[in-house]
């Protein structure tokens, strides 16, 4: 089972989550990150930020889960902007070091299984970060996904379109396609950290937490996974039955464990 760490607010939830970065690339210089875009996975950059103070991070290599297919990629909401500005700059990572999935069109058809072959000789991903859609996908795979799909071409629904209107001058400008790891891809990370915060994800975090294993639910994915750490704050976690024993578990969590 995943274990659940109910925390007061988004930015306890980016330190403790900055906390086990800054350990792994402390001890491996060259660590893979699993990076993350949209507005949860924020307070963990920013967090992050003054603890990588005299780290050495020129090593660190980093994959995005998505992009959006199409896009010029230096539109400001191209994810590959957005890792640029809101992780590689702030933190000061190695540009060619961090990666996102190839939305150009002229090379979209083979984009994919390039990105598993990167990956792959990078080792696999030693960390991967992950926020939740209200409709349960993780990266960019919606409802239907496969558990062994790899990097791949997806249709977006209509509701996450509508959810990332607010980066977009309206929701026509938003993409309809997109390129995102698979939840094969994202499962073979070695430890998992999905965070989410507002009531807006409870539903979400229930079902991938505490809902049966289906596709219809693609976070629900994490459930199969040896070593994830799901990070919430109240909010997110109002709709989790078994909140109180998550509570309980963490709280008397032995100090040798670590997450
Ligand atoms: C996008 C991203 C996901 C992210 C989700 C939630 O669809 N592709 O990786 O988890 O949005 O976004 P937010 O964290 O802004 O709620």
């Amino acid at each position: 089972m995943a274990e659940i760490v109910i925390v007061p607010s988004p930015a306890a939830a980016g330190v403790l989550v900055a906390d086990e970065i800054v350990t792994l690339v402390t001890t491996r210089p060259d660590a893979v990150l699993g990076l993350a875009t949209g507005s949860t996975p924020l307070p963990v950059y920013e967090a992050l930020r003054p603890r990588l103070q005299g780290v050495d991070v020129s090593q660190v290599r980093g994959f995005a889960l998505d992009e959006y297919v199409g896009i010029d990629p230096n539109h400001p909401e191209s994810y590959r902007s957005v890792i640029t500005k809101e992780v590689v700059e702030p933190l000061g990572l190695d540009p060619a070091r961090i990666h996102t999935p190839n939305g150009a069109l002229a090379t979209i058809s083979h984009a994919g299984e390039d990105y598993e072959r990167e990956i792959a000789a990078a080792g696999g991903v030693d960390l991967q970060i992950l926020g939740i859609g209200t409709s349960g996908h993780i990266g960019f795979n919606e409802p239907g996904s496969s558990f062994s799909s790899r990097t791949r071409v997806k249709t977006l629904i209509q509701q996450t379109r509508e959810d990332n209107a607010r980066f977009f001058d309206s929701i026509d400008d938003v993409p309809m396609h997109c390129i995102t790891q698979g939840l094969g891809t994202i499962l073979s990370a070695r430890h998992l950290f999905l965070l989410a915060f507002g009531e807006g994800k409870a539903r979400a975090v229930a079902g991938a937490v505490e809902g049966p294993v289906t596709s219809s639910l693609p976070g629900s994915a994490i459930q199969l996974h040896p070593h994830v750490t799901v990070v919430v704050d109240e909010a997110a976690a109002s709709q989790l039955k078994n909140a109180d024993y998550y509570r309980y578990a963490f709280a008397n969590k032995p100090d040798w464990q670590g997450l």
